[in-house]
């Protein structure tokens, strides 16, 4: 078992093991004595799998649990489902000190954590992620929200959970698309910031995606990038600065992933997206050839792409509709050396420029 004890503005523990859903509710009895009720939010996909087991261990703590399980999938992701959770807590009597517990993926996570921020303006919320994705990245943080038809995650707040428990056990269970996509997280924490998990993961590809398969390798693979995380978002809490360097593959992913109207995983479209800014940094002669070709070697090695079709001018223009544009720039995170992000600004002529390959 792994403990990070993730000191932002407030401070809490992500554990990550195998078998945590057994012990959901004493761990979160030893954080707080004050819960009286837990609304455990959930999906159609996972609450068949785990949610009788942490019903129960939350009910043997003492602590009243009631539930709530929407239709899986991004199409759920609106404020529809956050006023069902806003009600269901009403309905049962909810107050300031009792928790919400988001028990699912990165959608599971995301809007859980949102409503647990307004609610009461604002009640605790304990994060259960079940996909490597939410795990190494989306449960740690405190990015939470929703999508509104102008585009993905535009309306969330910063809401920092109270505890994060990653039973590793649940990645066993994951269709292997969605072990696949949550790869290519992994790859990124690697690529921008950590040459031992990058030696790690290249000392194991051959595995390929069967190293899902050995419990020991993933609990410390999950556990790397929880500590990178965690490195990241105490220095930058809400993404002035470092922070943004885990958007490495991000900028062109989200506008693959939009541009395909959802129907390609997050993971896929930023496995897609890094590959793309790792070719471009090697034209623009800031990246060395053989570097840029182990990087991609990794991120194929775990069944991942690393090329789209996309032409530079869309990429530009989604780009420049970005949430994450500033002004009229935005923030590119390049890779020139394996484990070293920079952050780049650039204008959307630049962006063309460095996308096309143009100059030296
Ligand atoms: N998922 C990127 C971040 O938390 O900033």
């Amino acid at each position: 078992m792994i403990k990070t004890h993730v000191k932002t503005s407030s401070e809490y523990d992500v554990i990550t093991g195998s078998g945590i859903l057994d012990s959901v509710g004493s761990l979160i009895r030893e954080r707080d004595s004050k819960i009286t009720k837990a609304l455990v939010v959930s999906e159609t996909n996972v609450a068949p799998l785990y949610l009788d087991r942490v019903m129960a261990s939350i009910k043997a703590a003492g602590i009243e649990a009631v539930e709530l399980i929407y239709e899986a999938g991004e199409q759920s992701k609106n404020i529809n489902t956050i006023v069902n959770m806003w009600n269901k807590m009403a309905e049962n009597g909810f107050t300031r000190t009792d928790l919400l517990v988001a028990l699912g993926g990165g959608v599971t996570g995301d809007m859980g954590g949102f409503a647990a921020s307004a609610f009461l303006r604002g009640i605790k919320v304990c994060q259960i992620p079940t996909s490597l994705l939410a795990m190494v990245d989306a449960s740690v943080g405190g990015k939470t929200g929703i999508d509104i038809p102008a585009g993905k995650n535009q309306v969330g707040a910063f809401w920092q959970p109270m505890l994060v428990l990653e039973d590793t056990d649940c990645l066993k269970t994951l269709p292997d698309e969605t072990f696949t996509e949550g790869m290519a997280e992994v790859i990124k924490y690697a690529c921008i910031m950590d040459t031992k998990l990058y030696d790690l993961l290249v000392e194991k590809k051959d595995q390929g995606i069967k190293i899902r398969e050995d419990a020991e390798l993933m609990e410390q693979i999950v556990g790397m990038c929880v500590k990178d995380k965690d490195y990241v978002i105490e220095e930058d809490e809400f993404d002035n600065g470092l922070r943004q360097t885990l958007n490495f593959g991000h900028t062109i992913g989200h506008v693959i992933e939009r541009n395909s109207n959802f129907s390609l995983p997050h993971g896929v479209c930023v496995a897609k997206g890094m590959g793309i800014i790792i070719d471009c940094a090697v034209a623009k002669g800031t990246l060395e050839k053989d570097e840029a070709d182990k990087m991609l070697d990794l991120i194929k090695a775990y069944s991942l792409p690393i090329d789209d079709a996309i032409t530079p001018e869309d990429s530009v223009s989604g780009a420049m509709n970005d949430k994450k544009k500033r002004g009229n720039t935005i923030s590119l995170i390049v890779v020139n050396k394996i484990g070293k992000a920079d952050i780049v600004k650039m204008t959307p002529d630049e962006l063309l420029s460095f996308l096309k390959k143009e100059s030296k």
